[in-house]
């Protein structure tokens, strides 16, 4: 004679194995969806010292354009990035590293020799050598780089995020 109360031996074996089954499934499933979702959850700032080559090889009083890549891996995407900088080397190790972005809309500026000017092509901003704004709608200067010369080679201290 059974007992309401007590369980099957069908009822035991299906809570047993519905259990196990949970914990086998977060077991395997927990650090699959750890390793799937990680790359998303990390914070992608990151800050490098970039070399720019020998300082000797910049000339002085005339800003030099120099250009790098950076790759970036923000989640599952890869992106490749291209920079530029002014390099303004005013006297003997008296060195200025300006971004070329415009502080308008981050259009390129480009140095214009003739009238010792940086110059927004999308809206005629003019910022002097020194990256200050002349004219046009710039909100500030050209972002100006920390720098270090290290057994004559010159560095930008780069902040990316
Ligand atoms: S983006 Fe340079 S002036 Fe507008």
């Amino acid at each position: 004679m059974a007992s309401s109360n007590r369980v099957s031996r069908r009822d035991f074996v299906k809570v047993t194995t519905a259990v196990l089954s949970t914990i086998m499934g977060a077991v395997v499933g927990l650090p699959v969806i750890g390793y799937l979702i990680d790359p998303a959850l990390k914070a992608q700032k990151s800050d490098t010292w970039i070399p720019l080559g020998p300082l000797e090889n910049y000339p002085i009083g005339k800003p030099t354009l120099f250009t790098f890549t950076r790759s970036k891996v923000n989640g599952w995407e890869k992106t490749v990035n291209s920079y530029g900088v002014f390099v303004l080397q005013k006297s003997k190790n008296e060195v200025t590293v300006l971004s070329n972005v415009c502080t308008h809309l981050s259009c390129r500026v480009n140095w214009h020799e003739d009238v010792q000017e940086y110059i927004c092509p999308c809206h005629d901003a003019q910022f002097d050598a020194d990256g200050k704004v002349l004219g046009g709608p710039p909100p500030r200067p050209l972002d100006k780089y920390e720098i270090k010369v290290e057994d004559g080679d010159l560095f930008i201290h780069f902040v990316e995020g």
